[in-house]
């Protein structure tokens, strides 16, 4: 198969958790990549996802091998694989709004001269750009989508800033004729997911759920960065998705609330539904998911890469809708999970 060539922006926890997952899986056969949903998808192995070249600010990861960046502090990820020298360099980009309030206490900026980004992206045959930038740099978001541009390089988005979602930004992709998804990942254990199910479980029995809320906090960087910039709009974001799920109107509450640094990378969820059965008889739940945060976006982004690639290998341009339906809470037009899951699987099936 052709290689999956991939240009990281930001090599935090996520890029790290990713990096290692493709030197985990890389050695295993389809029926040894246990923990992955689709072992092959399109006749994509992980192995033929490849690192071209990667970008961040951090003065302890620019200039060095990734392979040695993904482990550099403040990144705190478990360690999952040993990661050979891979032989492409951290490149320093522009810090734009890439830290807030709170990260700049924890990120040192480099001292290197700022790379050429379009140049690096097109000396290094990048075809996808990858960004997984801090959740509040909407502005460096929009700089790299622009580069994407000019390099010719599909571009998926991770965070929550809108670029596939927005029609504007989604022309932008369909005039360069280069395919654009996100916004805003979806995590393999996700709890925006399982609380979406749990409701709608409940209202297909015939439940009516009152009021329901879903909290999290979380030891990452990213989880400090949402602490002064956008625990509003990832509020807002999860807020939408999860009313999605239920036929009636509820009170309904989820998003990101706090940081515990002990934590690490760990995060604990929390749920609260309350609602009413036969006879109108009450009935709640109250339950805790603790998951990593960072692997808990490796599978997803591995299929998403793979379909992206498909989508260039079909020269398609703009948003790919059942991309970005399938991989992200903030898709151009929000779906319900099955209808997502169908479009999903005959993209992916299509000659
Ligand atoms: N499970 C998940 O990890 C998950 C799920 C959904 C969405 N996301 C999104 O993925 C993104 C990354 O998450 P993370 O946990 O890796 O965050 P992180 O804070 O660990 O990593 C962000 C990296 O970007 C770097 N950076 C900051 N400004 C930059 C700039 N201007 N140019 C280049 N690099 C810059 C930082 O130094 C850091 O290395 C976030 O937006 C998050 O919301 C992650």
């Amino acid at each position: 198969m052709p290689k999956i060539k991939v240009a990281l922006v930001g090599v935090g926890n996520c890029a790290s958790a990713l990096v290692q997952g493709l030197q985990y899986y890389g050695t295993r056969s389809k029926d040894e990549c246990v923990g992955l949903r689709n072992p092959l998808l399109g006749g994509f192995h992980p192995k033929d996802i490849e690192v071209v070249a990667a970008f961040d600010i951090d003065g302890r990861k620019v200039g060095k091998d990734v392979s040695e960046a993904i482990f550099a502090e403040p990144n705190n990820v478990t360690r999952l694989a040993d990661v050979p020298l891979s032989n492409v360099v951290v490149h320093k980009g522009p810090v734009l709004d890439g830290l807030g309030e709170y990260t700049k206490r924890v990120v040192q900026v480099s001292g290197h001269p700022e790379a050429n980004v379009a140049l690096v992206l097109k000396e290094s045959n990048a075809e996808i750009v990858l960004n997984l930038l801090p959740s509040g740099a909407v502005n460096a978001s929009h700089w790299y989508a622009e580069q994407a541009l000019i390099s010719g390089c599909a571009f998926v988005n991770a965070t929550p800033s809108f670029i596939a979602s927005d029609a504007g930004w989604a022309q932008r992709f369909e005039m360069a004729e280069l395919p654009v998804v996100g916004d805003d990942l979806i995590d393999q254990v996700g709890s925006t997911t399982l609380h979406k199910t749990l409701l709608r479980l409940l209202s297909l029995n015939g439940v009516h759920i009152t009021e329901t809320y879903q909290l999290d906090v979380g030891g990452g960087t990213e989880s400090l960065d949402t602490l002064d910039r956008t625990r509003d709009v990832k509020r807002a974001v999860k807020t939408k998705s999860v009313e999605a799920a239920l036929p009636y109107a509820a009170a309904v509450v989820a998003g990101s609330t706090d940081y515990v640094d002990f934590l690490q990378n760990r995060r604990d969820s929390y749920f609260w539904i309350r609602g009413v059965h036969f006879c109108n008889v009450p009935m709640q739940i109250d339950l805790k998911l603790s998951t990593v945060d960072a692997p808990n976006a490796g599978s997803v982004l591995f299929d998403v890469l793979r379909a992206v690639k498909m989508a260039l290998e079909r020269k398609l341009k703009g948003a790919v809708e059942p991309v970005c339906v399938y991989g992200f809470k903030h898709p151009p037009h929000l779906m319900a999970l099955e209808t997502a899951e169908k479009l999903f699987g005959q993209f992916v099936t299509e000659e």
